[in-house]
């Protein structure tokens, strides 16, 4: 190759809206690119086409100096009426979609509710719901819970030696229950212990670093929600789904997979501590999920249960048990021991879940399952210094000041 890095450059600058004049320009200097402007538009095209033709864009310099005007007043009114933005922008209704939709996939936060246009900073909207089980029979699944790109502590080392054995071990599916990103002041000093800050560049590390060859399915958590609330109503889930067509976003805080006919996966990332006695919130939120399918059981909305598994994220401790029908899982993490742990006096678990269930087997009420965690307890000093983390070269790339 060439330009080694150059079609995910031009792939994340197309999706930010940017001319390709101005990615040529930035081309020659990043990658050394030797070849005239018009064959760089052809490899632009060839780009779009191969990897970008699903992605909504504004195709005219006018439509995005008409997006930009729309983003603009968004930014400062919070909520617009539909028919009134239109009248405004002098745009018909679909126009204004196409930029909805192009802005959500730079991780915008744009809600439509009835006739009303809301940049939130309170609540994410609902991710895209699976309705067709992943596999008939049996199925092969990775856990990999609390990621924390961005964190000095994040452990990306052993998340690639566990996506190793999960290659070898088969494993297609990757689930992922809350915090994928480190966020943006969720404790006091977390500036000081991040290597990216923004939202932007902890979702490049993602995009650079998540490892390849497995369908992911994600639930936004706390630290991911942080830039929602305090970046501006961002949202990383939204800006990362649009960059890497195996992640899949679920929603926030709790969302369902159906994963065999019948069997549904649940997804909880709960707030608050860890609780004196490690199992007590697991044992309280899989009762919360009985007590739940009870109820919709009676109010005829399903006609058995069907939550066979819970993960839950947040808690960076590992656990499992099966509780009658439901397998709880505490899944561990992939962040070393951050400051804010130090001081609540916990250690973090490195590693992730391998699990194998199988309907074939299946007896009454029971599904035969085989879990195993992988964990990795040698911590990784500074580990994120291993690896690139910028699709854009910073325009700083050494320390401002030497002390
Ligand atoms: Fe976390």
């Amino acid at each position: 190759m060439k330009y080694p890095g150059l079609i995910d450059f031009v792939k994340f600058k197309l999706i930010k809206g940017v001319d390709t004049k101005d990615i040529y320009d930035d081309a020659i200097v990043q990658f050394a690119y030797d070849k005239g402007i018009e064959t760089f538009r052809k490899y632009v095209s060839a780009v779009k086409k191969n990897y970008l033709k699903d992605q909504p864009s504004l195709k005219t310099k006018k439509d995005r100096s008409k997006g930009e005007e729309f983003l603009e007043i968004l930014k400062k009114r919070k909520v617009v009426n539909g028919n009134e933005i239109c009248d405004e922008l002098k745009c018909n209704p679909d126009k204004i979609f196409e930029m909805i939709d192009y802005y959500r996939n730079q991780g915008y936060e744009i809600i439509c509710e009835q006739d009303r246009i809301i940049l939130s900073h309170v609540i994410a909207s609902e991710g895209i719901p699976i309705h067709q089980p992943l596999e008939d029979t049996e199925i092969i699944f990775g856990v990999a819970s609390d990621l924390h790109f961005g964190s000095k502590e994040c452990q990306i080392t052993h998340l690639k030696e566990f996506a190793e054995i999960c290659r070898k071990k088969g494993v297609k599916y990757m689930f992922v229950p809350g915090d994928v990103c480190a966020g943006y002041n969720v404790y006091p000093g977390q500036q000081f212990e991040v290597y990216a800050l923004s939202a932007e560049e902890q979702e490049e590390s993602v995009i650079l670093n998540l490892p390849e060859g497995f369908e992911y399915y994600v639930l936004g958590g706390n630290h991911d929600y942080s830039f929602i609330k305090r970046g501006g109503g961002h949202n990383p889930m939204l800006s990362i789904e649009a960059q890497r067509s195996d992640f899949h976003y679920i929603g926030f805080d709790d969302a369902d997979v159906p994963i065999l006919p019948g069997v549904d996966m649940k997804l909880l990332h709960p707030s608050g501590g860890v609780p004196y006695s490690y199992s007590y919130r697991l044992q309280k939120n899989v009762e919360q999920i009985a007590y739940s399918e009870l109820a919709k059981i009676s109010r005829n909305v399903k006609d058995k249960p069907s939550i066979r598994f819970l993960l839950s994220g947040h808690l960076h401790i590992q656990l499992q048990s099966l509780f009658g029908t439901i397998l709880g899982m505490q899944c561990g993490c992939f962040e070393g021991q951050t400051s804010y742990l130090k001081r609540k006096g916990l250690y973090p678990t490195v590693g992730g879940y391998i699990v194998q269930a199988d309907m074939r087997k299946r007896d009454g009420m029971i599904m035969n399952f085989d879990t195993k965690f992988y964990v990795f307890p040698d911590h990784i000093e500074d580990d994120w210094k291993n690896y690139n983390h910028t699709i854009t070269k910073p325009k700083i790339d050494k320390p401002l000041f030497n002390y």
